[in-house]
C-alpha cells in the first residue's frame, strides 16, 4: 500500500506573515492538513485503491470519507505550494494571456476569486482551472470539491475554510481574500499552466 505523507513546505511556518501567521500555518498545516492524511492513510486498506494516486481516488472513489481525505490532502497540497513569501504577484507569459482572454485582466480575475469565496456558503475552496481545449474559469466547490472531477485541470485553488482564515482575520472572510494576493505565487500557477 502507498502511504501518504504530509508534504515539505519550501518555507518556514511564519513565513507567510501577516497574510497568514505561524499560529494559523501551525493548525491549517500542522494539525488540518496533516488529518487528512491520517484519515486517507487510515482509510485505504481494503478499499481497492491502495496503490492509486490522489487524482485516480479523486475521480474513482465512492462518496463518502476516502474521496473526502483524498480530496483535502490533494487541495492542501496545491494550496500550500501555490504560496510564497517571495511570490510572484503578477503572471505573466501565456497564462497571463489566457486570463486577458477570459477574464478581462488578472485584476478582474482576482476580483472574480474574491466573491466567489465570500458567495461560497460554508466550507468550500474557489478554483482557477483550464478546460481541455484551453479555456479558463473560476469553480466554486463545496467542503472538499475538487474540479477533476469535472474534466477540469486544477491551476490555482483558495481555501475559504474558516479554518483557513479565522485566527487572523475572524469571520472577515474578504479580508482574508484581499490578503492572500500578496503570498500567492504565480510562477507556482504558470508552471501548472
Ligand atoms: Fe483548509
Amino acid at each position: 500500500m502507498k502511504t501518504h505523507v504530509l508534504p515539505q513546505l519550501p518555507y518556514e511556518l511564519d513565513a507567510l506573515a501577516p497574510a497568514m501567521s505561524r499560529e494559523t500555518m501551525e493548525y491549517h498545516y500542522g494539525k488540518h492538513h496533516q488529518a487528512y492524511v491520517n484519515n486517507l492513510n487510515n482509510l485505504l486498506p481494503g478499499s481497492g485503491l491502495e496503490d492509486a494516486s490522489l487524482e485516480q481516488i479523486i475521480v474513482g472513489a465512492p462518496q463518502g470519507g476516502l474521496l473526502n481525505n483524498a480530496a483535502q490532502v490533494y487541495n492542501h497540497t496545491m494550496f500550500f505550494l501555490s504560496l510564497s513569501p517571495s511570490a510572484k504577484k503578477e503572471p505573466s507569459g501565456p497564462l497571463a494571456e489566457a486570463i486577458k482572454r477570459d477574464f478581462g485582466s488578472t485584476e478582474a480575475l482576482r476580483d472574480q476569486i474574491g466573491k466567489a469565496g465570500a458567495a461560497l456558503f460554508g466550507s468550500g475552496w474557489v478554483w482557477l482551472a483550464r478546460a481541455k481545449g484551453g479555456k479558463l474559469s473560476l469553480v466554486s466547490s463545496p467542503n472538499a470539491g475538487n474540479p477533476l472531477v469535472q474534466s477540469l485541470t486544477p491551476l490555482l485553488n483558495i481555501d475559504v475554510w474558516e479554518h483557513a482564515y479565522y485566527i487572523d482575520y475572524r469571520n472577515r472572510r474578504p479580508d482574508f481574500l484581499t490578503a492572500i494576493w500578496d503570498i500567492v505565487d504565480w510562477a507556482a500557477v504558470e508552471k501548472r499552466f
